[in-house]
């Protein structure tokens, strides 16, 4: 570490860090470039980014493509209000590339800056469309227990991470949480005969009962859950939790924020059931982070009822920077290269790669389960496998002796994630294994 970088990371130390702690802090690793899967400090080490910053460089770092659509745009036009009676082209061309690109029937688009506000816009979008059907008293929202659903107030709410509310209460009105189909730990209870995608799907149904249909706009659910610890669900749920949502007029959400864009091995992660929902939100692979945007897609259906507002009932919600000109620009790139490069494709094949390698792991003693969709895996460390007994000490010990041997995960409770940039190669995401087995090796 050069004096001169010690001394830019005193004054970063008197900034605030999302889900910032003083302790959380104390030793940044600062980032100066990065380029395919790999990034480089300012102090000379090169990082193999298992973690494709947070879910989101799926084309790696350095593609000068992106610069270039970025810079041509801004020199043209970086910004224009998005307001209504104003718009840019590429924010049209993107809305227009989009349409039906992740489920038919999902033709609107509406943008945002990220997937909170994407999360956000959701909500107040399901309680716009049923004001506009004649049943207003329809505006709760059920998610599932350990959900990550962003950082705004009502997203934060939304999740099902204690944690992320602890600070921040009292909650907000209208969030209701129910157990999450983990087959590892189902936290729910199962009975005689039953699977953990009926029970999960039954306790969906139970609590429209308990709250009142009447009440519900919508149900919420991350296809594969990211924060909450990267938990696949069983293939029997989606299906039933669309059943349950058609059956009780209830809007179903999906925040695709991470799996979207050829994550798991599809575009979009539904697709995996064959479920379509009402509303998807969003965002970081859009553009694989090189510019903020994420945004909404919603269903024919819901787009019929704002055609027919009365004055006083327009849609009064959007951001400056909705439909941001150089943002959309770039994701229109980005989208021509994941086509181009068929990210579903690489995801599935070198998924299978990763998830083989993380599972030849699993004989220490301190891995508990190991999955993933894709290429998004987690590998849950536990201190004893019968117990299935979390140890988010002993996790974290990993992914500290992992960066050390320079590989970048992300602990996340007991369970360390893997979301590597999708142009990963072979042999990189050999390196992620041989990386992370001599971290374990260290410890073990
Ligand atoms: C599933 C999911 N939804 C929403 C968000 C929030 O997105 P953002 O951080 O862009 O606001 C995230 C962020 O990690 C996420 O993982």
């Amino acid at each position: 570490m050069t004096d001169i970088t010690q001394q830019w990371i005193e004054k970063d130390k008197k900034q605030l860090h999302p889900v910032y702690h003083p302790k959380s802090h104390a030793n940044p690793l600062v980032i100066e470039r990065g380029e395919g899967v790999w990034l480089y400090t300012t102090d000379g080490r090169k990082i193999l980014d298992g973690m494709a910053g947070l879910w989101n460089v799926n084309a790696g770092y350095g593609r000068e493509e992106l610069a270039k659509a970025a810079y041509d745009q801004m020199k043209q036009l970086a910004f224009t209000s998005n307001f209504s009676g104003m718009t840019s082209l590429p924010s049209i061309q993107l809305a227009d590339k989009l349409a039906g690109f992740a489920y038919e029937g999902l033709n609107t688009t509406f943008f945002t800056s990220g997937g909170s506000e994407a999360n956000d816009s959701a909500f107040k979008t399901a309680r716009y469309y049923w004001k506009r059907k004649g049943k207003p008293t329809k505006y709760k929202v059920i998610a599932r227990k350990g959900s990550y659903h962003g950082i705004t107030l009502a997203s934060t709410f939304a999740t099902g991470l204690e944690k992320y509310h602890t600070m921040f209460g009292p909650a907000m009105d209208g969030f209701v949480h129910i157990p999450a189909p983990n087959p590892y730990r189902y936290e729910g209870q199962l009975k005689d005969g039953e699977t953990v995608g009926q029970a999960a799907a039954r306790e969906l149904e139970s609590a429209i009962l308990r709250e009142g249909a009447e009440t519900i706009a919508a149900f919420i659910a991350e296809p594969v859950m990211g924060v909450g610890g990267v938990i696949v669900p069983p293939g029997d749920y989606f299906p039933l939790v669309r059943q349950i949502c058609d059956k009780y007029e209830i809007l179903f959400i999906a925040d695709e924020v991470i799996t979207g864009f050829g994550r798991t091995g599809e575009w979009f992660a539904l697709k995996h059931w064959n479920v379509k929902p009402d509303i998807l939100s969003f965002a970081k692979a859009i553009t694989s982070g090189y510019a903020q945007l994420g945004g909404i897609q919603i269903s024919d259906a819901i787009r019929e009822t704002m055609e027919t507002a009365a004055d006083t009932e327009a849609y009064m919600h959007g951001y400056t920077y909705s439909g941001h000109a150089m943002a959309c620009a770039v994701g229109l790139k980005n989208l021509e290269i994941m086509e181009n490069e068929d990210y579903p494709k690489r995801a599935r094949e070198l998924g299978k790669r990763l998830l083989e390698g993380l599972k030849s792991l699993a004989e220490f003693p301190f891995v508990g389960d190991v999955r993933g969709l894709g290429l998004v895996c987690g590998v849950e460390i536990v201190s004893d496998k019968s117990t299935k007994t979390t140890d988010p000490a002993m996790a974290m010990k990993i992914f500290k002796a992992a960066e050390a041997n320079g590989l970048r995960s992300r602990p996340l409770g007991s369970t360390l994630a893997f979301s590597p940039p999708l142009s990963i190669n072979e042999d990189e995401v050999d390196e992620i294994i041989r990386r992370l087995g001599a971290a374990m090796d260290g410890i073990g």
